[in-house]
C-alpha cells in the first residue's frame, strides 16, 4: 500500500519494555501477550521483540493467532488464554500450542487429541468472566491429571489489578492461594502459577509468582493511572501527511454535521486518516489534537471515514505533505494513547487494537 498514513512500530522499545519488566519482576518469567495482531503492533513482530526482551513464553487469544505465530517461526510456548473449542484445539494440536481448560468437557476433548499434552488450568478468583471455580479447581485438575494431561500452570486474572490500592486485589490472590493449597493438599504440582496482568505485574509484588502475563506495557502504555516503576517507551507512532489545504469562511462548518463553525476565516489542513482506519469519529468533537510543525493542532469537526481536518489557521507555513503525527513524538511534543482514551472516555487498549489492517506498519531500524 502506497498510502503516506502508517503506523511505525519501534521494536525496540518492545524489547527494552520488556527487558525492563523482566527485571523488575525476577525471578518471574514473563509471558507477553500478542493477542490482537499483537496490540495492533503486528503479533509476529511484537513476538520477537519480546522474546528478544527476554520472554520465554507468549499468550495469543485464539488459536489461529496462535498457528499465525508459529507459521512466522515463533517457537517459544505459546499458550490460550480462555478454553479453546474442540474446532479450535485442533488447531492448538497441530501447532503445538498450549490450551487453558476450565471445564470437564475441555478436559476429555484436549485429552482425545492429544494425550499427554502440556495444558494448563485457568481458575476464576473474581473476574467472573471464564475459569473454573475456586470450589471446584482442584478437581478439575485431578480431571486432567486422571485423563493423561500434563499440568504445566495454573492461573488466575485479576479484574482490578489497574486500581492496585484496591481490597479485591488481595481477595483474589487470597482465593488463588486456597486453590494452591488445595492442590498442595493432595500432592499435585501446579506448574507455572501465575496471576498478573501488566498492572499487578508492575505494582502488586505478591502476585507475580512464577510468570507474568503482560500485554499493555511490553508495547510501553502505563498500566494503572501511577508512574510505572520501570521505563516504558511507547512503541507505535501513527503518522500521515496533509493531503489538502481548505479554507472555510467565517459561519460555514467543517464536516459532516457542522460540529465545528468557523468563528473567524479559518484554514484547515485535510489528513488522509479516518474511522475506517481505527481514529475514533469523536475525536475532534472531545477536544483531540495532532502534532504539525512540531505544534499541537485542533481536530476540527467530526472525524469522517477516510480523513479528518485539523486548524492550522493563521500558520501559512504549513503545506501538502507536511507530516502529521496523530500519536507518537515529533520536535520534542508527544500525543500518547492514554490521552485519547481519557477524551475518548475509554481505555488505551481499544486505541491501539482499533487501528485497522488498511494502515500499513512499517518496522524502521
Ligand atoms: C488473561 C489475561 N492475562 C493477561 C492479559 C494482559 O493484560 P495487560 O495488557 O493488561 O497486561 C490479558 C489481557 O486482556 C488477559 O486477558
Amino acid at each position: 500500500m502506497s498510502r503516506p498514513s502508517l503506523i511505525d512500530v519501534d521494536l525496540d522499545a518492545i524489547r527494552a519494555n520488556v527487558a525492563a519488566i523482566a527485571g523488575a519482576v525476577a525471578p518471574a518469567q514473563v509471558c507477553v501477550v500478542v493477542k490482537a495482531d499483537g496490540y495492533g503492533h503486528g503479533a509476529a513482530d511484537a513476538a520477537r521483540a519480546a522474546i528478544a526482551g527476554g520472554a520465554s513464553w507468549l499468550a495469543v487469544a485464539l488459536a489461529g493467532e496462535g498457528a499465525e505465530l508459529r507459521a512466522a517461526g515463533v517457537d517459544v510456548p505459546v499458550m490460550l488464554l480462555s478454553e479453546p473449542t474442540s474446532a479450535e484445539l485442533q488447531v492448538a494440536a497441530e501447532h503445538d500450542l498450549t490450551p487453558t481448560l476450565y471445564t470437564e468437557r475441555g478436559v476429555r476433548c484436549a485429552a482425545s487429541i492429544r494425550p499427554g499434552w502440556p495444558v494448563q488450568v485457568k481458575v476464576d478468583t473474581g473476574m467472573h468472566r471464564v475459569g473454573v471455580s475456586v470450589d471446584d479447581a482442584a478437581r478439575l485438575v485431578c480431571s486432567v491429571l486422571d485423563a493423561g494431561l500434563r499440568l504445566v500452570g495454573t492461573f488466575t486474572h485479576l479484574a482490578l489489578a489497574d486500581t492496585p490500592d484496591r481490597a479485591e486485589n488481595q481477595l483474589q490472590v487470597d482465593r488463588f492461594e486456597a486453590v494452591l493449597g488445595d492442590l498442595s493438599a493432595v500432592g499435585v504440582d501446579p506448574g507455572l502459577r501465575h496471576a498478573a496482568n501488566s498492572a499487578a505485574a508492575l505494582h502488586l509484588p505478591a502476585a507475580r509468582y512464577d510468570l507474568v502475563r503482560i500485554g499493555l506495557a511490553a508495547y510501553g502504555v502505563a498500566p494503572a493511572p501511577i508512574p510505572p516503576p520501570v521505563e516504558l517507551r511507547p512503541a507505535l507512532r501513527l503518522h500521515s501527511r496533509v493531503s489538502f489545504l481548505n479554507h472555510v469562511p467565517v459561519g460555514e462548518g467543517v464536516s459532516y454535521g457542522w460540529h465545528h463553525v468557523a468563528a473567524e476565516p479559518t484554514t484547515v489542513a485535510v489528513v488522509p486518516l479516518g474511522y475506517a482506519d481505527g481514529v475514533p469519529r469523536n475525536l475532534g468533537l472531545a477536544g483531540g489534537e495532532v502534532l504539525l510543525g512540531g505544534r499541537r493542532r485542533r481536530v476540527l469537526g467530526a472525524v469522517t471515514m477516510d480523513q479528518l481536518m485539523v486548524e492550522v489557521t493563521g500558520d501559512p507555513d504549513v503545506a501538502v505533505g507536511d507530516e502529521v503525527v496523530l500519536l507518537g513524538d515529533q520536535e520534542g511534543g508527544s500525543i500518547t494513547a492514554a490521552e485519547w482514551a481519557e477524551l475518548l472516555g475509554t481505555i488505551p487498549y481499544e486505541v491501539l487494537v482499533g487501528f485497522g489492517t488498511r494502515l500499513p506498519r512499517s518496522y524502521p531500524g
